[in-house]
């Protein structure tokens, strides 16, 4: 395994991209900028302002009028079905329920090497975004570094809150209003209507954060946002919502006397990689209702199918040795396959998001019952962590374009495509011990084919 790895005491949260970007995207505060200060929290807000968007805590703290608290289950008395779908969401597993979370959460405390600074800070701004989820707040950095935070501690914390992760005030509470798309509902709590809930701007404040921290050699990769604005599918009325929040009419709250409205389900599928064995049963029926972002079919090889294969970006050593391990010559293959790797389903690259995602494609040759050969690749990045973060290898798909694997047949054989799919590697997992408690990777496509 790689020592890197271990060794770097860091996480998933790492870049090299916004060096090449030239610096790190940082929005102008928007709110809380009324003076003076005194209270820890305003004193925390201060601070929080001076730092990039996906460095601060969203301000939900006030509870809106009629409600008792900001817990998710709170707003699910009332909507039940919105509750019960953002409960099966991987938002709602980013704290507790995430065996790999917490490890890595305490490490980035700096827990495991004394020597090493506190970072996680940064973390909660994206697992427990509202700042009552948040035990303490940062009011300061010692000597301006990130690794060395003033901490105070947080009076409006609560901890319940705390276990619902990304919950509903994430996206829809700001000074104690209840922010929705219609602003003419009955609703027992303040609303306003809020027309941006449908801009990226409400995913990408987590999920586009690009930037290196040399000096603590810890950086943040979530280029989401970016991939997909340089796509297709940024055209106008497009956009993450668009697929991760699917349409459905319904009442929001079946207990009032209200309409049938135009709303979005809540469950945010993407890999549909249950965190833990449990969650199987519960996210399998949505794989019906979201899909795989790639598709994978074969054909006839032609020249610009060769084309394609060999501009195939270099796989990392690491995986080059698994690659070679793995591929068995097919010696009785006279004749050629192309199996076509396309992205055609995801609004970015495949796979996105973290940077341990990756997908394995598998392809099994066989003549009657005998193995006759194998090829195999890998779909992912990689990075080393230590001594620096440095990009190794990118083989992800960008959205729209395709990779090919020309496999050798023979004739009157048979052909067994696997594709699997992963948030981690077999290092990660292996490390943290996650074996029983925590799924890497599922198994998202299998075929066979008889070549003539
Ligand atoms: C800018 C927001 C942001 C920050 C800061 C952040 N994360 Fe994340 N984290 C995310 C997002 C978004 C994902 C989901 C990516 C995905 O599903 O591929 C994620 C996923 C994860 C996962 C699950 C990975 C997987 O493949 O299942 C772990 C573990 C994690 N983060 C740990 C951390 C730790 C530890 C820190 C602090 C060092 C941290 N995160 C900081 C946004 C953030
Ligand atoms: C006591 C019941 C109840 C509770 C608790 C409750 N709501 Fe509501 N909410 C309603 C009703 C009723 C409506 C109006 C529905 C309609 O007219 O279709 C509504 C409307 C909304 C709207 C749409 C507002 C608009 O104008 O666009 C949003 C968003 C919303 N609630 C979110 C939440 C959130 C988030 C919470 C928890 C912090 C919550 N609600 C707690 C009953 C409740
Ligand atoms: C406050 C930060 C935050 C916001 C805002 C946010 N996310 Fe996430 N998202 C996360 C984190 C953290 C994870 C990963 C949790 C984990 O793996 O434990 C995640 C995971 C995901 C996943 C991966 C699910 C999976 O299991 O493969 C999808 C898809 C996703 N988010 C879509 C969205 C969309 C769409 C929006 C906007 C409507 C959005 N997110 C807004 C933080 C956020
Ligand atoms: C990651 C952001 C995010 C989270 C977390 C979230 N929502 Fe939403 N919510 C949205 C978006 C986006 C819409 C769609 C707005 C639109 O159609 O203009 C929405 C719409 C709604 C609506 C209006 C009806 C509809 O579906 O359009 C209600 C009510 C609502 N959410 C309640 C909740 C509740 C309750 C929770 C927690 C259990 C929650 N939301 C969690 C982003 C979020
Ligand atoms: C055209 C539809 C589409 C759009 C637009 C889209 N996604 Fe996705 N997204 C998908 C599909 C399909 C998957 C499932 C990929 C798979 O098979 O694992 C996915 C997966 C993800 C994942 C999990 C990572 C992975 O590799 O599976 C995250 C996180 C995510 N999307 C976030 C976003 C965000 C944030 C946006 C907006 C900036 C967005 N998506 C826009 C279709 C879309």
């Amino acid at each position: 395994m790689g020592r890197s790895w271990t060794d770097s005491g860091l996480t998933h949260t790492a870049l090299v991209a916004a060096l090449l970007m030239g610096g790190c995207p940082s929005k102008p505060a928007e709110q809380h900028t009324e003076a003076p200060r005194d209270g820890v929290v305003d004193r925390a807000m201060s601070f929080y302002e001076t730092r990039a968007y996906y460095e601060r805590p969203v301000v939900a703290t006030a509870v809106p009028k009629g409600l008792v608290d900001l817990r998710a289950e709170t707003c699910g008395a009332c909507h039940e079905e919105i509750y019960q779908e953002w409960s099966v969401s991987t938002h709602r597993r980013a704290w507790l329920d995430d065996a790999q979370f917490q490890k890595e959460l305490e490490k980035s405390r700096g827990a495991e090497d004394p020597t090493r600074g506190d970072v996680s800070w940064l973390c909660v701004n994206c697992h427990t975004p509202v700042v009552a989820q948040q035990e303490k707040l940062v009011v300061g950095l010692t000597d301006g570094r990130i690794d060395r935070p003033q901490y105070e501690t947080n009076p409006t914390f609560n901890e319940a809150l705390q276990r619902d992760a990304v919950t509903c005030a994430t996206c829809h509470v700001r000074d104690g209003i209840v922010y929705g798309p219609y602003g003419d509902t009955q609703a027992p709590h303040p609303t306003a209507k809020d027309e941006s809930l449908l801009k990226v701007d409400v995913c990408t404040r987590c999920h586009q954060a690009e930037r290196l921290y040399i000096s603590e050699n810890l950086g943040c990769f979530f280029s989401t946002g970016r991939e997909w604005a340089a796509s297709s599918y940024s055209e106008p009325g497009q956009t993450c919502q668009s697929c991760h929040m699917p349409e459905v009419e319904r009442k929001l709250a079946s207990a009032f006397d209200t309409p049938v409205r135009k709303t979005r389900r809540h469950w945010f599928g993407g890999s549909l990689i249950p965190k833990k064995p449990e969650y199987e049963a519960e996210i399998a029926p949505l794989r019906e209702i979201y899909g795989n972002g790639l598709s994978i079919t074969t054909q006839a090889v032609t020249a610009e199918i060769r084309a394609l294969a060999e501009e195939a970006p270099a796989l990392a050593k690491q995986d080059r040795a698994l690659a070679e391990e793995k591929t068995l010559h097919c010696r009785y293959c006279k004749s050629e396959l192309a199996v076509v790797i396309a992205n055609d389903r995801a609004g970015h690259y495949m796979p996105s998001g973290d940077p341990e995602r990756h997908v394995d494609v598998e392809v099994v040759v066989r003549r009657g019952s005998k193995v006759v050969g194998r090829t195999w690749t890998r779909i992912g990045s990689r990075y080393a962590w230590w001594p620096e973060v440095t990009l190794l290898a990118d083989t992800r798909i960008p959205p729209g374009q395709r990779r090919v694997l020309i496999v050798p047949v023979p004739s009157g054989g048979e052909v067994e495509i696997v594709a699997t799919k992963a948030r981690m590697y077999e290092e990660a997992f292996e490390y943290h011990q996650l074996e029983g408690r925590y799924i890497r990777a599922r198994e998202f496509f299998r075929a066979t084919i008889s070549v003539p």
